[in-house]
């Protein structure tokens, strides 16, 4: 098990958000958090990152405790974050943000074979932050989230706000990433983008797993789709 959560809650202030989730996810896995809008997918991330840690339960990556341990050290760890507000910077060029992203660690990324996984990438190489679409934005947050080498990489709904032809673009190279030797949690809406990836879903809703299994089964459930998901 790359990374086992186990009963987590996590509180906004006095607000009670995540009520005892539990995952698991084996070493090389892909596997997809689905749920609707405000389910706790984020707060889940978050709470796995540290950026809000959860109040009590436990969570073991690579069999050790890192609950209460700050995101810095999570991330030194061999946990990457791609949030859903892309956060990159707009008065870099593309290839400075990858320079300056790089992180020693277990994986051997270099903004060589970060290229090659987003060959359009190379082409916008002198293209400043600000000079970007929504899906460059999207790349290149992956893209410089590989140079920290993460073992484990965290996606907060990958696809939304991007055109449909983008979206296929990302699939594609989401597919080439599962090639790679990467674990990846990312969270989703709906099933259509999940469903081409992940090897396992887990469905979230109220703060609280309500379903796991695999994404074919998933889709012939049109009652688990009705109640939890949207579309
Ligand atoms: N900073 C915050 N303070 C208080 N409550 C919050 C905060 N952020 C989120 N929440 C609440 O926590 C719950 C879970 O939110 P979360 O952002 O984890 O959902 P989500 O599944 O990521 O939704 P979305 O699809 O809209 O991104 C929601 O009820 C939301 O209103
Ligand atoms: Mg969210």
């Amino acid at each position: 098990m790359i990374i086992e959560i186990n009963d987590i809650h996590t509180f906004y202030g006095t607000s009670h958000i995540l009520f005892g989730i539990s995952m698991e996810i084996e070493e090389g896995e892909t596997v997809c958090l689905l749920g609707r809008n405000g389910a706790g997918k984020t707060t889940t991330l978050r709470s796995i990152m540290g950026l809000t840690p959860p109040r009590s339960g436990s969570i073991k990556f690579k069999g050790k405790e890192i609950t209460g341990e700050p995101a810095y050290a999570i991330s030194r760890q061999g946990i990457g974050f791609v949030p859903e507000d892309r956060r990159i910077f707009p008065s870099l060029t593309v290839r400075e943000q990858l320079d300056v992203a790089k992180k020693a660690g277990v994986g051997n990324w270099t903004v060589e074979k970060v290229y090659e996984l987003f060959p359009h990438l190379k082409k916008l190489e002198k293209h400043m932050g600000n000079q970007l679409s929504g899906g460059e934005q999207q790349m290149l947050t992956i893209a410089r989230t590989l140079m920290g080498n993460p073992e484990l990489l965290l996606m907060d709904e990958p696809s939304e706000g991007l055109a449909p032809l983008v979206v296929d673009d990302l699939m594609e190279q989401m597919r080439k990433l599962k090639k790679e030797k990467i674990t990846l949690l990312f969270s989703e809406m709906g099933l259509g983008f999940a469903i081409e990836l992940s090897d396992r879903a887990y469905v979230i809703d109220k703060g609280q797993i309500q379903w796991n299994g695999t994404c074919s089964e998933l889709k012939k459930d049109e009652e688990l789709k009705r109640k939890y998901l949207a579309v």
